[in-house]
């Protein structure tokens, strides 16, 4: 049962591929907090047709958009404002590929054609998403945008290969933009570092199921799961959350500030 957090509040929610999707959970829990808002995705995402049922439970239009196109992500602001009768009010950015990762590309002989390609996708698109909407003049003030990063950022795991440096340039893109947003419309932009997830992207990770548990094992609450990335989301998108900003916030479960658990250690003994 929602709170009504979101009440009167209009959004844009990337990202949302098929159930497992942390984007379909953010959308489900948005809908249940009395939000209303657009969903989108890359056309070609858009084939397997799964969305159109969460379009369907949630009342919500979809607006097929490229992240890395301005063209498109300018009719997705114009398209959405119409559709919802009014400026935006929060953004979902929930957006991740890498092909290096996808071909088992090792770190020390990146193909610089997919990492140029990862960067546009995960990263650049972030940038692009909200300077087309400072540009058109599509955010209320006081929103919040939020996009999805990964520790990897800050603390090396080799299996993520180009994806660690793509996320740092996320998080930078969150905090300088915040800044110059922050300034001008009192617009917050956040990044949520979540757990490993069980999703399509990230069971694209060489080794995830292990690390997934390795993680679980770290993490004094566990992994968080996707439903809970949601809540998180939704939080920092109501105006509980107003004067929070540039920041990014382990979403973990304890795991980035423990070293090692007692669990994993009795592991090794094993
Ligand atoms: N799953 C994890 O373990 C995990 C952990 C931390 C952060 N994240 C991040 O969460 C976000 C969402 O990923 P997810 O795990 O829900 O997986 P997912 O595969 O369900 O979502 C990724 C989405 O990106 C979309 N996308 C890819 N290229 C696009 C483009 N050019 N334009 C528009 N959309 C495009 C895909 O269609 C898909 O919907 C990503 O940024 C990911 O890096 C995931």
């Amino acid at each position: 049962m929602g709170h009504n957090l979101l009440k009167g509040k209009r959004g844009i929610i990337t990202g949302a591929l098929d159930e497992n999707s942390i984007a379909w959970k953010v959308a489900q829990k948005c809908h249940e907090e009395g939000a209303i808002f657009t969903l989108t995705n890359a056309p070609i995402a858009m084939r397997m047709g799964e969305i159109n049922k969460l379009a369907e439970e949630t009342g919500s239009k979809i607006i097929p958009a490229d992240a890395t196109s301005v063209e498109d992500l300018t009719k997705l602001y114009s398209e959405s404002i119409d559709v919802l009768g009014g400026k935006i009010d929060f953004v979902l950015h929930s957006i991740g590929m890498s092909v290096n990762i996808r071909k088992n590309i090792p770190y020390t002989e990146l193909n610089y054609e997919y990492f140029n390609k990862g960067i546009d996708v995960s990263a650049m698109s972030f940038h692009k998403m909200l300077a087309v909407a400072h540009k058109m003049d599509a955010l209320n003030d006081h929103a919040s945008v939020v996009a999805l990063s990964y520790i990897a950022a800050q603390r090396v795991y080799p299996f993520y290969t180009d994806m660690a440096d793509i996320k740092a340039m996320l998080e930078s893109i969150a905090r300088t933009f915040g800044y110059h947003y922050g300034k001008q419309k009192k617009v917050r932009i956040n990044t949520v570092s979540q757990s490993p997830t069980k999703t399509t992207a990230g069971g694209g990770i060489k080794g995830f199921t292990e690390f997934y548990e390795f993680a679980d094992m770290q993490s004094p609450l566990g992994n968080a799961s996707a439903e809970d990335c949601a809540n998180y989301c939704l939080a920092l998108f109501s105006d509980l959350t107003r004067a929070v900003t540039m920041q990014n916030l382990y979403h973990d479960g304890g795991y980035s500030a423990t070293g090692v658990s007692q669990e994993q250690l009795a592991a090794m003994n094993k």
